[in-house]
């Protein structure tokens, strides 16, 4: 007899708990829809925290010039207009909204003395959009949507890791296979629409904000059920992470201390965004600073840990307590610093994901019928490059709309949720594979494995990259794809972080391919993909998508779709015809490092 499984059955099952899966399950629940939200890990723990500087929308409290015109350019000069202007053009409008919501279902912003939302400046903002809880808004958003979400009654699967989506005999996803981390039981979860919010990647790099659920599962999981990736050659630096001491690198400074006046500077007490973005300087897009940031240490002018220094002391002890309180007790406490009289030491880390599961703009509706996809790990609306703090209207718009798409798609699809029993059998049985084969000698560590991906995605597809780089990084992938039959782990299902290790593991090695296959593909310098080998941007690329799909073979397919053409009252906000604009003449001039 095979292994027992429980089941459960919702109308929609939302994978992943961050701002967008909790946005999606509002919205789906409030249809008088069944929701199940299946988290990896806790209720309250996602990379939506790490959003801590602001929530970007153009509700125009402190700039009334600002409108969701000017955030549309602004984005889509970031993204390089690789971005699906649909996507920019919904979420710069409903951004504002949204904002508004949080606030009436309780999140507590910071004020302007006319106790209004307050609003404070960002890289690649024209104005200041970035709407704020000090230097803890994405805190705030999930405190808050937990909340809200926890008064509809939705049900809450929390330390439940799904490894398969599963689909009935005509192609419709309907539900997915998961187990229990406590126990290390089954669970079969029956839903007539599943939306994916499992978020991003970041944790392929070696030095990385993102924190160990950071794996992209839920990206493979419609991989492999047949769903369209997009632009996943782009992923973003965030040009300040923390260097000293070493347990704590890559750990994210906000783009807050820049947006409050910080200031960046070599070892030889330059202000080096001079040379690199002279208008916008610190506030240049991530992309830029990021960049120069490395420059500045690759060029032997980095601080004494090999990074540069960031400085915000002329706000004071005050004003950086009022502001950036967290950042205030993250160095003190970590790195025994106190910012408000020494400057702080920061090189890029790996931060954002702009590529993924690439979806329709109105319901967020996948190629595959029943499955949807929001947050970090869809694709489309940042193209090449994010803006930061978009990350979290992102969440907000996007998740609202995959909640209501599942919800009308199971409103009109009235599908059993039959699937072939033996699927679940056979699945169980590769799960259980690391754990249960006999030792040998060929056996991998997963640790081991996943520390050679982390350390050749870092050294092979950096933020700078070049061809022969990029070869030999796809070489070692490919070596240790080849490696994932050993993987052997031991202990018992019980709480069993080798084993969950082992099932990460995969989803790493599949992601780095495919970044590596389309950063190959991909010959010109954009946003983040910087190629050396190349000396700018090429126009016939910068109409391009790179869309991945698993071919027939099961191996990596890529194939370049043309970006439709923006409709004119679109094109025309680009290219500055429209007169009556507020703040017209801000067209934001790129750099073109
Ligand atoms: O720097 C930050 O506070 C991050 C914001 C974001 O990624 O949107």
């Amino acid at each position: 007899m095979g292994e027992s499984y429980q089941v459960r059955e919702h109308d929609v099952l939302i994978i992943g708990a961050g701002g967008a899966g909790l946005r999606a399950a509002i919205a789906t629940a409030e249809r008088g829809l069944s929701v199940g939200i299946v988290t990896k890990s806790l209720l309250g723990k996602a990379h939506t925290v790490m959003a801590e500087g602001g929530i970007a929308a153009a509700v125009g409290n402190v700039d009334p010039d600002d409108s969701w015109r000017q955030h549309f350019i602004d984005t889509m000069n970031s993204g390089k207009f690789l971005n699906n202007w649909q996507m920019v053009e919904t979420f710069t409008k409903e951004a504002p909204e949204r904002v508004i919501e949080l606030e009436q279902w309780g999140a507590l912003f910071n004020r302007t003395p006319q106790g209004r939302i307050s609003q404070r400046p960002f890289g690649g903002h024209t104005y200041r959009r970035l709407c704020h809880v000090g230097d803890r808004t994405g805190l705030e958003m999930i405190r808050t949507l937990q909340e809200k979400v926890l008064s509809t009654g939705a049900n809450v699967y929390m330390e439940t890791t799904v490894t398969k989506l599963l689909k009935d005999g005509s192609g419709r996803v309907v539900g997915a296979l998961a187990y229990t981390r406590e126990s290390g039981s089954f669970v079969h979860f029956k839903a007539k629409a599943v939306v994916m919010a499992t978020g991003g990647w970041g944790r392929i790099f070696k030095v990385t904000s993102n924190s160990w659920e950071g794996t992209g599962d839920g990206v493979v999981l419609a991989y492999d059920a047949g769903a369209e990736l997009v632009d996943m050659e782009m992923v973003q630096f965030h040009p300040t992470g923390m260097v000293w001491p070493p347990g704590v690198r890559g750990l994210l400074v906000t783009e807050g201390v820049r947006g409050e006046g910080g200031l960046l500077r070599n070892s030889e007490g330059e202000r080096y965004m001079e040379r690199y973005d002279p208008d916008r300087m610190e506030l240049s897009t991530r992309d830029v600073v990021a960049r120069a940031n490395y420059t500045e240490v690759q060029e032997g002018r980095g601080s004494e840990h090999g990074g540069v220094y960031l400085d915000i002391t002329h706000l004071g002890y005050e004003g950086i307590m009022k502001k950036l309180p967290t950042m205030h007790e993250q160095f003190l406490k970590l790195a025994d610093i106190d910012i408000s009289r020494e400057p702080m030491e920061v090189f890029p880390t790996v931060h954002y994901t702009m590529g993924g599961i690439k979806v329709d703009p109105e319901t967020c509706a996948t190629n595959v019928p029943g499955l949807f996809a929001a947050g970090e790990c869809a694709g489309g609306l940042h193209g090449a490059n994010r803006l930061g703090g978009n990350s979290l209207s992102d969440l907000l718009v996007f998740g609202r709309r995959a909640g209501m798409g599942a919800a009308g798609y199971v409103e009109e699809n009235h599908h059993g949720t039959q699937i072939d029993a033996g699927e679940i059998r056979t699945e169980i049985g590769r799960v259980l594979e690391p754990l249960e084969r006999p030792a040998g000698g060929d056996d991998e560590s997963p640790y081991l494995m996943q520390q050679e991906l982390q350390e050749a995605m870092m050294e092979h597809a950096n933020l700078m990259r070049n061809e022969d780089s990029l070869m030999e990084g796809l070489g070692k992938i490919l070596a240790l794809k080849d490696r994932l039959p050993n993987v052997k782990v031991g202990g018992t299902r019980l709480f069993n972080p080798g084993w969950h290790t082992a099932q990460d593991i995969r989803y790493l090695i599949q992601i780095s391919e495919i970044i590596l296959r389309t950063a190959l593909d991909r010959k010109e310098r954009r946003g983040a993909q910087w190629r050396l080998d190349y000396d700018g941007p090429d126009e016939e690329l910068g109409k391009i998508n790179f869309i991945v799909k698993k071919d027939q073979q099961g191996e990596v397919g890529i194939e370049r779709r043309e970006i439709p053409p923006m409709p004119e009252h679109l094109s025309a906000l680009i290219e500055g015809k429209v007169a009556d604009m507020a703040g017209g003449e801000k067209r934001g001039a790129e750099s073109q490092f």
